[in-house]
């Protein structure tokens, strides 16, 4: 019998997950979740077949360099794969793999649930009552911001933008407009009532609810700069489940700070898992620790994802979510 591919899994995965990849493989799991340092990863990318890797694991060009090179897969743990030097991936033959789909409706939710919380004030109202201030109820007492008809900027038009759309369109009654350089065919747009702007700064002017959905590439790396900050309505909430440095991170604590927009709901930041002191002192803002996938159906379907990913990877044939 020949032996069981190697397969190092960098974090720990929920049990149904481990359970499916010990049987497959001799996968070398990580129960202590204690992440894999670069020297870990270059160590993994030289000893198993293939790695499983997640946001939190910098797969750089240097730990791909391992010399002698064992593996021939990385098999991200998540939509997204910014995580991972891709051409570095591609030019050492090395592939690379990500799991959509399976994510959109939990990301989707996290989008609204940041919307909801920032217009109507649910994270300072909570502090309020658990800080035992509530002195009961009153007419003028913690005004949110009207959701149900107002304008929704997204800015992408991909499977998690529309999936905003569908719940904000078809369930708040709110007007969606969007800018994405491939978007969706016309037919798709008009079923989620969805206009589309020719530019971003079009979406920024208009909308009440900025939400961004574009992956993070060195071409969107801070898309919301200054300049695209001060294009926003000083009415206007930013929400952001997308990655952190899509955003200038300073620019916005700036931008808020001298109230140019309302304010803004945050799941991803810069430099996570830091993030920039003075949001944490602002009213305005809430801030999620990068929760957009994070129920327990969501995680378990990424992790069968990602080992789908890895049988077809052993088993000889073409990738389902290959990205590289
Ligand atoms: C994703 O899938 O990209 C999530 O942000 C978790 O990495």
């Amino acid at each position: 019998m020949s032996p069981r591919p190697v397969v190092v899994v960098t974090r720990r995965l929920p049990e149904p997950v481990h359970q499916a990849l010990a049987r497959a493989f001799d996968a070398r799991l990580n129960p202590d979740d204690r992440p894999l340092s670069a020297d870990g990863l270059r160590e993994a990318v030289g000893s198993a077949d293939a790695l499983l890797t997640t946001v939190t694991d910098k797969v750089t060009a240097e730990v791909l360099a391992a010399e002698p090179r064992r593996a021939g897969l990385v098999a991200n743990f998540g939509v997204g794969f910014n995580n991972i030097d891709v051409e570095a991936a591609k030019a050492r033959g090395i592939a690379v793999s990500n799991t959509p789909d399976v994510l959109t409706d939990a990301t989707a939710d996290l989008a609204m649930t940041l919307l909801l919380m920032v217009a109507r004030r649910t994270g300072e109202g909570e502090r309020h009552l658990r800080g035992g201030q509530w002195t009961g109820w009153r007419p003028t007492h913690m005004l949110g911001t009207h959701v149900t008809g107002k304008t929704l900027g997204l800015v992408g038009m991909g499977r998690i933008a529309r999936a905003v759309a569908q719940r904000a369109h078809h369930g708040f009654g709110m007007r969606i407009i969007y800018h994405d350089p491939f978007p969706p065919p016309p037919d798709v747009a008009r079923g989620l009532g969805a206009e589309q702007r020719q530019t971003l700064d079009e979406v920024l002017r208009e909308a009440d609810f900025v939400s961004l959905h574009c992956p993070a590439t060195p071409e969107t790396r801070h898309l919301l700069n200054r300049d695209r900050l001060a294009l926003m309505r000083p009415e206007a909430f930013l929400i952001n489940t997308a990655r952190g440095d899509v955003v200038d991170e300073a620019a916005l604590v700036e931008t808020l700070a001298s109230k140019r927009i309302a304010g803004a709901g945050l799941d991803v930041f810069e430099r996570e898992p830091q993030v920039t002191q003075a949001l944490t002192a602002m009213d305005n803002v809430v801030l999620l620790p990068h929760l957009g996938s994070a129920t327990t159906e969501t995680r378990v379907a990424m992790g069968m994802r990602a080992f789908e990913n890895l049988q077809l990877f052993f088993s000889g044939k073409p990738l389902r979510d290959r990205v590289a």
